[in-house]
């Protein structure tokens, strides 16, 4: 691992929250992600289950966790199951968690190996006083469900070994718990923003017309991993031109030419937590009039949005309350005139044609984070700010996005430091 350990305090906190949300008489099992196979015998990198992270601190493939807090024997209450090392895995894998490492990462005392799992499940099932098991499904209301996952497949081996027992569901749990964030995790968070504030400042100085989309990738995964990031957050956009107007661009392989501006939605992880950025810069260090015009209204209506997305409010009323303020700016840029709002068909407003994404999302373990979106904005949670404004006929758009902690008096801003003033941005471009 490349981050400076966590304490195992953070887990221990996790575990001891979700036990007191589930039934008198429970069980839970929760299982790491499989390892993605590409072709022949490749793999894709591995990227361990938030979930099973959240409450373990463990990154290893094949780790399985069972909790069952009414079992009668207080050793067994937490169990962690892991892959049991061998000496033909360590010289092709290299090293894997001894049970004296799995304990000091994730405080749970009792380790198995994977092997013995069937036998000491069965024993918990049929004399733990066990009457409900909770099992995880993927819930986030965008997931793909092409994959069918180590849970996925756990459900179908459970419900058909022990049919009578009463199945609940653990994803609603943990979404609860993962949305207010603990003050570790804003920690992690912070440090994945400040990694990212490199990337984006190493960008500043390096661009200029002629440069290709892919080479500002580079730039800014050499300065990621270099402090202690596994690299993106997700796949990076680098759209230059009448691009900046995709919103899932990643081709990154067009040149950047002198007066474009260039949308980068690029950000680091950090110990599995994610940072998301935006900011749009001119190729050639100097926004045009026009584009500067639509730069600070854009920016104008994400400052605005600190003061909208508070505790107490449900997050499709700020859609509406934002769209308010996007309409004025879109008037008074003369990209929509009086007419259009006033014929505008009821469910789709006139700014939609320039203004087509949600402005907000949460942000944690996972980048589109888990958390119900109906549920009013707590306290402890983080989200994005993302306004833009998309002028397909005019070839260029512009997005901003920042990482704000919800908290009681103000909103902090995890990305307070990283430039986003238009005066700013072509100051550290021409100072180089
Ligand atoms: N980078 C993904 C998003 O902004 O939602
Ligand atoms: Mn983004
Ligand atoms: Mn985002």
């Amino acid at each position: 691992m490349r981050y400076r350990p966590i304490s195992q305090d953070l887990f221990v906190s996790n575990r001891k929250r979700l036990i007191r949300l589930l039934k008198p008489g429970s069980v839970l099992v929760l299982n790491t992600n499989d390892i993605m196979p590409t072709n022949a015998d490749g793999t894709l990198g591995y990227r361990p289950n938030s979930d099973l992270f959240y409450l373990t601190g463990i990154e290893q493939e094949e780790t399985l966790l069972v909790l069952c807090p009414d079992f009668p024997d207080k050793n067994f209450r937490e169990v962690l199951f892991v892959r049991e090392p061998n000496e033909l895995l360590e010289k092709w894998e290299g090293h894997k968690l001894t049970k004296a490492e799995a304990t000091a990462r994730s405080g749970i005392s009792t380790i198995l190996w994977l092997s013995d799992f069937e036998k000491w499940f069965h024993h918990m099932m049929v004399m733990g006083g066990v009457s409900y098991v909770y099992l995880n499904t993927n819930e986030h209301y965008r997931a793909s469900i092409v994959v069918q996952t180590r849970d996925a497949r756990f459900i179908d081996w459970c419900q058909s070994r022990y049919p009578l027992h009463t199945y609940e569901r653990a994803a609603p749990l943990l979404s609860q718990l993962r949305r207010c964030k603990q003050v570790e995790e804003i920690a992690l968070m912070q440090q994945a923003c400040d990694i990212t504030q490199k990337g984006f400042e190493r960008v500043l100085r390096f661009t200029r017309p002629g440069v290709m989309e892919y080479e500002i990738e580079a730039e800014l995964i050499h300065e990621f991993i270099r402090h202690g990031s596994k690299g993106f957050a997700y796949t990076p956009i680098i759209a230059s031109g009448a691009n900046n107007c995709v919103l899932h661009y990643i081709e990154n392989n067009q040149p950047c030419k002198a007066g474009d501006l260039i949308l980068l939605d690029v950000a680091a992880e950090y110990a599995n937590y994610n940072s998301d950025l935006t900011r749009t810069i001119p190729a050639d260090g100097r926004f045009t009039k026009r584009q500067k015009e639509v730069y600070n209204a854009v920016l104008r209506v994400q400052r605005a949005a600190y003061t909208l997305l508070r505790p107490g409010v449900v997050y499709f009323e700020y859609q509406k309350e934002i769209e308010k303020l996007m309409e004025k700016e879109l008037l008074g840029l003369k990209l929509l005139d009086k007419t259009d709002i006033k014929n505008q068909p009821k469910g789709s407003p006139a700014l939609r044609k320039y203004f087509y994404h949600g402005t907000s999302h949460m942000l944690g373990l996972d980048v589109h984070d888990v958390g119900n979106m109906h549920d009013r904005v707590q306290v402890g949670s983080v989200w994005t700010i993302e306004p833009g404004i998309y002028i397909q006929e005019e070839g260029f758009g512009i997005r901003l996005e920042n990482n704000v902690v919800i908290r009681k008096d103000k909103n902090f801003d995890l990305m307070r430091n990283i430039p986003i003033e238009a005066d700013e941005i072509e100051d550290v471009m021409n100072s180089r």
